[in-house]
């Protein structure tokens, strides 16, 4: 095993979220307005493990200004499943990077686990995501130079397990990669990078998953498989599961399902189904 400390700092924390705090420390859709839906209605017996208030993000760019999220609000329960759907540049990315404090808004607040997200700086950010808080990119951001094993194992080194080895094999052979343990990522499949990618965000087992596109690369059984996957470690870990996706399966899995839409998040209701 390469020591992590081969590898910037500055890196890791871009690749892998948690990094710096460890070195430191469907059709026919109704859509309702989220106050309409009951969205903000707290359920005293449940604990909420993220509430982001009146979140914006705006970017200057060339042709003027660009507002990506409008003043959303997002108030998720402890071991809640959620899936966010949008179109292609609706800022589904964007609102993800922001739940877990990778970037910050132009205004508004997230609180993880009653943590004021952006209170924090940088490395006491990173901190929190190291206690709690899985992501899985869109683009997976592996390591490029590590194995799939090195990759799942970095996790949980940082996180001084006690044998990370033995639980990096386990959790890829999980994800359907037990042969691929050696191969680095330039050596895997888009599908393969993926479910390393997935594999490493569950390992150190976080409170908290946020998973952009998790099944995006992956053909209809093996997303059906991760699919399973996620929501068996909401099952028995009580993970909290906020997953932005187009994937039915896996969205209708959910206990809701969010659209965003010109910077805000809206309930959808499917057919004959309770609004998720
Ligand atoms: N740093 C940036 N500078 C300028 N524009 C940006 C920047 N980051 C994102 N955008 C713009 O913000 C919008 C939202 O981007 P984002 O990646 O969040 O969309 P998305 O919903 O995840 O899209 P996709 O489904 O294609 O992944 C896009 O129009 C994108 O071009
Ligand atoms: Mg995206």
């Amino acid at each position: 095993m390469r020591p992590h400390s081969l590898y910037p700092r500055s890196d890791l924390v871009t690749i892998l979220p948690s990094a710096s705090g460890i070195h430191n420390l469907p059709k026919g859709e109704a859509k309702l307005p989220l106050r309409q839906a009951g969205l903000f209605a707290e359920d005293p017996l449940q604990r909420n493990i993220l509430k982001a208030r009146n979140l914006a993000k705006r970017i200057s760019s060339p042709g003027g200004e660009l507002t990506i999220l409008d003043g959303l609000s997002l108030t998720v329960s402890e071991g809640e499943t959620v899936a966010i759907r949008g179109v292609s540049g609706s800022g589904k990315s964007t609102l993800l990077g922001l739940l877990a404090g990778l970037d910050l808004p132009t205004s508004g607040s997230v609180e993880i686990d009653g943590k004021e997200l952006y209170a924090l700086d940088e490395d006491g950010r990173a901190a929190l995501r190291a206690r709690m808080v899985g992501f899985v990119f869109q683009s997976f951001q592996l390591l490029p130079a590590f194995t799939a094993l090195e990759n799942v194992m970095l996790p949980l080194e940082l996180a001084a397990h006690s044998a990370p080895g033995s639980a990096a094999t386990e959790i890829l052979q999980r994800v359907g990669l037990g042969g691929r343990l050696q191969h680095t990522p330039a050596q895997l499949s888009g599908g393969e990078q993926q479910r390393v990618a997935i594999a490493r965000a569950f390992a150190a087992e976080p409170k908290l998953l946020l998973a952009d596109e998790p099944t995006g690369n992956l053909d209809t059984r093996t997303g059906e498989h991760i699919a399973e996957l996620l929501f068996a470690l909401n099952r028995e870990k009580g993970t909290t599961l906020i997953l932005v996706t187009h994937d039915q399966h896996l969205a209708h899995g959910c206990d809701r399902i969010l659209a965003l839409e010109n910077g805000s998040l809206m309930a959808t209701t499917s057919d004959g189904e309770t609004a998720c």
